[in-house]
């Protein structure tokens, strides 16, 4: 040690779900990191996400905990329809914020967040997790690298079995998937050819009876710079899950697959298959990636903290994201094409 006490960020987690766990999961026992208090309206999950992750407090109501001087960093982990009001509370008590995606599940919040971000002191990154993700860094490289040439058409299906439907109807009371999932892949396309969607159309359809929106969303979109893509995302009872992340140029063509979906490699870690047609040949790679690098999103807040640094993605970049996500939804809902 030179003598300079590391600085421990207080940890305030809302929502100690799906992700909220996963938050936790990735940042508990780091040295920089001191778990404060975890809260759910459910007091069983928090009960027990503080057992595991010891965290000093538990409770239903955030309110409780987040005017403590203890509280560095809250992490939004609730419905995508609570994310605005928690933000400003959050503001309001000076804490910086790790909130999760989208930022609202309309076009109003969604500005409304924006410009409190954006008018803060406080440091706010939205958790598009794929920009803390090694093989997404990796792919993002190789494509600067000109390895497949220019691309062309990102092509991209993200859907899944529902295993708690009763979960899924919750987050679809908020957003249908293009909104829901759609924030990290329309941002994907922007980062990767640094230009930006102008045209959104595409279709969708209900296959739960009680879906409060569409569950199956299919969207096509054009970017600035002639690049296409198409992003398909649904989940529900009767829907197969299905990963496909490929990346067309005009040489060659890039494919990511997940550890998860490698059954004999897993071990491996992602598999990133570059075809490059001069020679027809292929390379491959293999990236010892972590899916959802939770870490590596607090790393990005607190270098935001330290250094001022405007963190990955800018509220900007995000807020791009979702407008575009929100024109999709809009677009499929009408039957139409809308530019940009
Ligand atoms: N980044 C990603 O890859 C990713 C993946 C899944 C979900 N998400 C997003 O994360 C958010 C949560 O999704 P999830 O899948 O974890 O849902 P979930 O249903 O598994 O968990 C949400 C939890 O929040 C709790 N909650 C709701 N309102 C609350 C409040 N006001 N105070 C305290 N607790 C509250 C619920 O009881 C529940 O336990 C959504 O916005 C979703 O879009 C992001």
């Amino acid at each position: 040690m030179n003598g300079i006490e590391m600085k421990k960020y207080g940890i305030l987690l809302i929502g100690c779900g799906h992700i909220g766990t996963q938050h936790i999961e990735g940042i508990y026992y780091r040295d920089n990191i001191n778990v404060y208090a975890v809260v759910d309206t459910n007091l069983e999950k928090a009960k027990l996400t503080a057992k595991k992750y010891n965290a000093k407090h538990f409770g239903t109501d955030y309110h409780e905990f987040i005017s403590s001087p203890e509280v560095d960093i809250v992490i939004i982990a609730t419905y995508t329809s609570t994310h605005l009001l928690i933000l400003k509370d959050s503001l309001a008590n000076g804490k910086h914020v790790l909130c999760e995606k989208p930022i609202a599940g309309n076009l109003e919040d969604g500005i409304e967040f924006r410009d409190l971000v954006k008018n803060t002191k406080q440091k706010v990154l939205v958790a598009l997790v794929l920009r803390h993700n090694t093989s997404y860094n990796t792919m993002k490289k190789l494509i600067d690298d000109g390895e497949i040439g220019e691309l062309k058409i990102v092509r991209v299906s993200h859907s899944h079995h529902s295993t708690d439907w009763e979960r899924d109807k919750a987050l679809l009371a908020d957003c249908s998937p293009v909104v829901d999932c759609g924030v990290h892949y329309f941002d994907v396309m922007q980062w990767f050819t640094g230009s930006k969607i102008v045209e959104v159309s595409g279709f969708g359809n209900k296959t739960e009876a009680d879906a409060p929106r569409n569950n199956y969303t299919f969207s096509t979109v054009k970017l600035d710079n002639g690049c296409i893509g198409f992003f398909e995302a649904g989940w529900g009872n009767t829907i197969a899950t299905l990963n496909v992340k490929e990346f067309i140029g005009t040489k060659g063509r890039i494919t990511l697959t997940m550890r998860d979906n490698r059954v004999s490699d897993r071990e491996e870690g992602d598999l990133i298959s570059i075809y490059y047609h001069e020679g027809r040949e292929y390379r491959t790679l293999n990236v010892d990636s972590e899916y959802k690098n939770m870490y590596g999103q607090i790393e990005t807040l607190i270098d935001m903290i330290e250094n001022d640094s405007p963190g990955s993605p800018t509220m900007d970049e995000v807020f791009e994201a979702f407008y575009v996500t929100i024109k999709a939804d809009e677009a499929i809902n009408n039957s139409t094409v809308i530019k940009l």
